[in-house]
């Protein structure tokens, strides 16, 4: 954060799931630059840790991070239910996500349920344990799913992430329709290859794989990327920052790609 507070969410409280790191914690943070409060929810507790420093230095007061699984529903609902009996949440971010990179031949049905776990009920049971309270308390507000690239596109290695995030979309084009004449505008932000733990890692294990670097690994995928560059991590936070905003006021039920081109490249 460059110590220079906007005012785009100012008044509004944040919500959002996979915030210890990564895409979450990034989107933390550009809330918390416009001015809104946050509560980032996660699964590691260390990451928690740090992430706690992390946010309380950039915005002493306005953040917090909680210990949270999102594939339990009571756990997400008490957790729905102590932020709305301190004031409520405007903004819902359903973000925890994991990866399982195997052909669907070779994929376990352990593996296959736990993605599909983690990425889509998870994200269903934080939208709705949310939605459900923020229609009871007459409350507008916004719900911006993390989805991928994936959710609109299948791809070699990713049947069970990919059908998580087609599943994702089609939760989120529904509630969209159902939400709407709340107040309760839902859309999803779909990522391409954004710059994160998650991708670092898979370069490192699929180097070790080939007898390559995760450095030329890198290159070698950036060069297939129209913008030349895997995503930075700020600049696809600001596709949160809108959607989350004023300024899309009338945008319902869409899937918003930010890929540096990777799509049409
Ligand atoms: N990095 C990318 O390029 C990319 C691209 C498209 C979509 N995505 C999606 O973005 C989201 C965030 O991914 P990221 O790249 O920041 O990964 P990440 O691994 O850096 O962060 C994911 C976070 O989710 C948390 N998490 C995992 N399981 C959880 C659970 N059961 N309950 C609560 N928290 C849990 C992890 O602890 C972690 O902090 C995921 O949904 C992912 O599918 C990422």
């Amino acid at each position: 954060m460059n110590g220079h507070v906007n005012s785009l969410l100012a008044g509004k409280t944040a919500f959002i799931t996979g915030g210890a790191q990564g895409i979450g914690l990034a989107v933390a943070e550009a809330f918390l630059q416009q001015g809104a409060k946050v509560i980032a929810a996660d699964i590691d507790q260390r990451m928690i840790d740090a992430a706690r420093l992390r946010l309380d230095s950039l915005a002493p007061g306005r953040a917090s991070v909680v210990s949270l699984d999102v594939t339990d529903q009571d756990a997400t609902e008490r957790c729905a239910d102590a932020l709305f009996s301190e004031g409520g949440v405007d903004i819902v971010v359903p973000n925890a996500g994991i990866l399982a990179l195997k052909h669907a031949i070779d994929m376990d049905l352990a593996t296959w349920r736990r993605v599909l776990d983690v990425n889509l009920t998870g994200a269903f049971l934080t939208a709705t344990s949310f939605a459900r309270r923020m229609v009871a308390n007459h409350r507008p507000g916004r719900i911006i799913f993390t989805a991928s690239l994936f959710g609109v596109r299948g791809g070699r290695e990713n049947s069970a992430y990919s059908a998580s995030k087609f599943g994702m979309i089609g939760l989120m084009q529904s509630l969209a329709a159902e939400l709407a004449e709340k107040g309760i505008l839902v859309n999803s932000v779909c990522p391409g290859q954004i710059d994160t733990q998650m991708i670092r890692a898979l370069f490192s294990e699929r180097a070790a794989l080939r007898g390559t670097s995760a450095e030329s690994l890198q290159r070698d995928f950036e060069a297939k990327i129209p913008i030349g560059k895997l995503g930075p991590l700020e600049e696809l936070a600001g596709a949160y920052v809108y959607l989350a905003s004023d300024l899309a006021r009338y945008v319902v039920g869409q899937s918003h790609v930010v890929d540096g081109g990777w799509q049409v490249g």
